[in-house]
């Protein structure tokens, strides 16, 4: 069966290991398998649900294109566009968000950890920001969605939102609920500092994360100050128990080299972290440096990525505001 892929990154900035390993790699899998039809979406209306400086955020979207682009995202095959330059995401969102329940978001762990102890402060975007990823998905038909663990309890609230809609107006096909794609493996990469902390762009340690626009110096140097334990490295995933940094280091060992995790446990049997550290450090280099070069390359030309997005917005367009008119029709409008 053919797929319908949607998923949706913010532009956020720092975006790092986790990200490309998490997400924009299997992005890329996804695409390649030519059964599947995919959407990227740069989910700019997102990111201002937490307060962004205007001109950074400008260069986050490009980074954030640059990022799908260099990473093997085909603009040819896959359609990549940001947010805010598809007017049906917004409308959509204000129509489901009168289908969804203040109780169904009451619920919501995102909300509660990013709102912290301080609700009353937190925006009311950030509050509704999940009925504007419902919009999102909803409008394309997306079929499947990959998205990190962290997402999972959006996702439902999607297909709560779509069964509802189509319940409460008696249109059962209108809104498709979408199923969700979670890694199993590798689905959660952690800091380079703490190997029970996920690799975040908020961590303000620098050396807690490979960023995707690092040299190769910067990127050896954190790995070789990367935080490791005393013992030698397990050859099997018990004893991988209770060793959370060596877990990391090669769990990410084990993605970029394509591997599962047994072959890179048997790989490093009895050795040291250095050895393991060194071929990590390459593979990382590897895999990594031809992105980052390549987005530079493609940030040094705006108007190239700038018309990239513009290009992906037009076919968005065409697919979401027919869906749009039909959710419309439908309420009464
Ligand atoms: P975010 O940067 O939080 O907007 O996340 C963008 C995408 O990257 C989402 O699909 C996340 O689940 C994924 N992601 C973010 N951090 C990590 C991490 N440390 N490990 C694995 N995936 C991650
Ligand atoms: N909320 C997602 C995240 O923070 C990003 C996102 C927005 C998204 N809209 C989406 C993901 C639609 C998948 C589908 O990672």
């Amino acid at each position: 069966m053919s797929k319908k892929i949607f998923s949706g990154v913010q532009p956020t900035g720092n975006l790092h290991l986790g990200n490309y390993i998490g997400a924009i790699k299997n992005f890329v899998d996804l695409q390649n398998n030519k059964d599947n039809n995919c959407i990227f979406c740069v989910v700019d209306l997102h990111a201002i649900t937490v307060m962004q400086d205007p001109t950074e955020l400008k260069n986050n979207i490009r980074e954030t294109a640059a990022a799908f682009i260099a990473s093997g995202i085909d603009p040819k095959n896959s359609i990549i566009f940001n947010q805010s330059l598809v007017p049906a995401h917004s409308e959509g969102s204000w129509i489901l968000g009168c289908i969804a329940r203040m109780g169904w978001l009451n619920r919501m762990t995102q909300f509660k950890e990013k709102a912290g102890k301080d609700k009353e402060k937190a925006s009311v975007g950030l509050y509704i920001y999940p009925i504007l990823m419902a919009s999102d998905i909803l409008l394309y038909d997306a079929t499947h969605v990959p998205v990190g663990d962290d997402q999972k309890q959006h996702l439902e609230l999607c297909r709560d939102i779509a069964q509802k809609f189509n319940n409460e107006y008696k249109c059962p096909d209108l809104l498709r609920p979408p199923e969700p794609l979670i890694q199993k493996n590798f689905s959660r990469i952690m800091s380079l500092k703490d190997g029970t902390k996920k690799m975040s762009k908020s961590d303000i340690a620098e050396g807690s994360r490979i960023n995707l626009t690092d040299t190769e110096d910067q990127i050896i140097n954190k790995i070789k100050k990367a935080k490791t334990d005393n013992d030698i490295l397990p050859g099997n995933e018990e004893g991988l128990k209770g060793r959370p940094e060596a877990e990391n280091l090669m769990g990410i060992y084990s993605s970029l080299s394509n591997q599962n995790i047994v072959d890179t446990l048997n790989e490093f049997e009895g050795k040291n972290f250095s050895d393991l550290k060194k071929k990590l450090s390459e593979i990382i280099v590897t895999k990594l440096s031809p992105i980052s070069k390549e987005i530079q390359k493609l940030l040094s030309d705006k108007n190239y990525i700038d018309q990239i997005l513009v290009d992906g917005a037009a076919k968005a367009e065409d697919i979401s505001s027919k869906k749009v008119k039909k959710i419309k029709e439908i309420v009464g409008f």
